[in-house]
């Protein structure tokens, strides 16, 4: 949601705040701040992006060798100047940057105003910062101590990093709920919600845990509980390099995501298929490999494009491996009282591994006995540190907000773990597997392909560029791609997408159709083409415009849709994995020529954090 990040060396902090702000910017955007310690310890913040914060900070005192900075997507008060972090406690002892939402701040906002405590923003971060200082006063403690009880106080999420004027030397940062990673340097540590803004300084890491504090000086770090209990510090190696997030000479990271697919889906399976025995081994499911060959049902998790992944994965296990599966939002599971059993096998699929619906729904899963567990991307997050097992899906980072290798990537892990259900139950026969392993050994080449019509698809997107609505349609494993491509096209370009199976279209959908309505119908040739012929049929009879996703070679639809677009054949299982690609490509050229910034869509964050 909100990113995070702190210096504290020799450094002079402000390169290194507003170099590690762009790497966040993908968390939030609507506002950003920074505050420098030096001997006043000056605090920047202003509505708008990093670049604007810049601006804003131009001609201004930047020294200091300590610093803290954030990037908003706000939850509490519109994002404004007054409402960007960082926050400063009414006395001005504490400074405060904050992640996630203190669900009793309104309580706590009270108690204070009795106390005769003031406030200017309407944050839940500034009543946190009182209460620090107030407790830091009224009980004469340390910093350090005035904000572990203070954070016993508070309900709700934080990853935050606190600094007091009085104790400079330190950057106090805590953990419950939302991301912070340490980085350790030589003589010098970098703090950060995720690891994009410390990548290129040091591999070395720790995660902080829920309900730690960690008290940073220059050269060492303590980590307590908050039962004031010290801790040893577990250092991980970061195996993301510096060009991963980068943009690498393309004009959007999504457009260089997009690009990356062949590249994504092999990272995803190298190592886990042996091409010669065409063998799947997925070594973060051995210590539940009894629950899944013996699974009686199997619930999904996700939000988002991650669903999207997890509805294409319903198909698949039901097909391959039999087994009954529900695809569920986080947000409504987690909510509406479920039915959950000891022997369900619960997947959650996450992109960030930090959504706030999808950890809560696996919490609720967890406690009511069912094994969960975790297809994610970003490592160290805190769903797979919450899940029984797991396996990551190894897609690099990915900075544009709209999901697009992720899914990828995610697909091709649930495709493997279907299989490998399948084979171990078995229902799904040997040849059968082997003849599916095969085909997904060759999707990297025949994604390349799809990337060489680019240019053809750029074409396509100007003339599409200025309609207001549109619909997907797609059937069987293609539904939720329809979805997918609907999705993509909504949130980076603004158009009205609707993603429907294609038979249902008649039920709603086709009261919409007429001549300025463009219909993107993914019709490869699978076991429902000859349905999904007639369902373009009746677009065009309404005289709708059709683009056509079709296997290469099919010249029967092109011959009744007004544009084409032609991917490679594969198995039926995989179709998805090739349709998807020229939907990402449509929206994001389309997004580019209507002027919509694609890696930052308005109101939209990379990692939703809170409910
Ligand atoms: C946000 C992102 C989407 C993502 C969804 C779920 O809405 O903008 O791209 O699909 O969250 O995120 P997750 O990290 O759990 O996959």
């Amino acid at each position: 949601m909100c990113g995070i990040v702190g210096y504290i060396g020799d450094k002079p902090a402000y390169d290194i705040l507003i170099k590690g702000l762009q790497r966040l910017e993908y968390r939030g955007y609507d506002s950003a701040g920074i505050a420098l310690v030096n001997s006043k310890t000056n605090v920047y913040k202003c509505k708008g992006k990093v670049s604007d914060l810049e601006a804003f900070i131009k001609g201004q005192d930047t020294t200091g060798n300590i610093g803290i900075g954030h990037t908003r997507w706000a939850t509490h008060g519109e994002p404004n100047d007054v409402n960007a972090h960082p926050h400063e406690s009414m006395n001005g002892n504490f400074v405060v940057i904050h992640n996630g939402i203190i669900e009793n701040y309104s309580v706590l906002k009270e108690f204070l105003k009795e106390k005769n405590y003031t406030f200017q923003s309407e944050t839940d971060t500034e009543v946190l910062a009182n209460l620090i200082e107030y407790i830091y006063e009224h009980n004469k403690v340390s910093a350090e101590v005035a904000v572990r009880l203070a954070l016993t106080k508070v309900i709700g999420a934080y990853g935050l990093v606190v600094v007091c004027r009085n104790e400079t030397d330190q950057l106090i940062a805590a953990r419950k709920g939302s991301p912070l990673v340490v980085g350790i340097g030589n003589g010098e540590y970098y703090i950060a919600s995720d690891a994009t803004p410390i990548v290129e300084y040091t591999k070395s890491v720790i995660y902080l845990n829920d309900d730690n504090i960690a008290v940073i000086k220059k050269n060492e770090i303590s980590l307590k509980n908050l039962d004031n209990e010290s801790l040893s510090p577990e250092i991980k190696k970061l195996d993301i390099d510096i060009s991963a997030i980068e943009k690498g000479g393309y004009e959007h990271f999504m457009l260089k995501e997009i690009f990356e697919q062949p590249r994504s889906i092999h990272d995803t399976f190298r190592g886990r298929i042996n091409p010669e025995l065409l063998q799947i081994r997925l070594g973060g499911l051995h210590p539940v490999l009894d629950t899944l060959s013996n699974a009686k049902r199997i619930i999904i998790i996700a939000c988002g494009t991650s669903w999207h992944a997890g509805l294409v994965a319903e198909y698949l296990i039901e097909e391959y491996a039999r087994i009954p599966v529900e695809v569920e939002y986080g947000s409504e599971f987690r909510y509406r009282n479920p039915v959950i059993y000891k022997d369900d096998l619960v997947i959650a699929i996450s992109q960030s591994g930090e959504t706030a619906d999808t950890l809560e729904a696996i919490k609720l899963a967890k406690a009511a006995g069912a094994t969960v567990i975790g297809v994610c991307n970003v490592v160290g997050s805190s769903i797979p540190r919450e899940t029984h097992a797991g396996v990551y899906t190894h897609a690099g980072p990915e900075i544009g907000v709209a999901s697009t290798k992720a899914f990828t990537a995610q697909v091709t892990v649930l495709t493997m773990m279907a299989l490998k259900i399948g084979s171990m139950n078995g229902n799904l026969s040997e040849s059968n597997y082997k003849e599916i392993v095969a085909a997904l050994i060759e999707i990297p080449g025949k994604i390349e392909r799809i990337l060489l019509q680019n240019d053809y698809i750029k074409k396509l997107a100007s003339k599409l560029k200025d309609v207001s609505n549109s619909i997907y349609l797609g059937r069987g494993l293609n539904f939720p791609v329809a979805l997918e491509g609907a999705l993509k096209l909504k949130e980076i370009s603004y158009i009205h997408a609707e993603g429907y199976p294609a038979a249902e279209m008649k039920h709603g959908p086709i009261a919409l159709i007429d001549a300025n309505m463009p219909v993107v119908v993914i019709a490869t040739k699978d076991k429902t083409y000859e349905k999904i012929i007639s369902n373009i049929q009746e677009v065009k009879a309404r005289k709708g415009i059709v683009i056509a996703v079709v296997t290469e070679g099919d010249v029967h639809i092109k011959n009744m849709a007004d544009y084409c677009i032609e991917i490679p054949e594969t198995h039926d299982a995989l179709t998805g994995l090739l349709s998807v690609v020229p939907l990402q490509l449509l929206s994001y050229h389309i997004a580019v020529m209507r002027g919509c910034n694609v890696d930052q869509p308005r109101n939209l964050a990379k990692s939703v954090t809170v409910e």
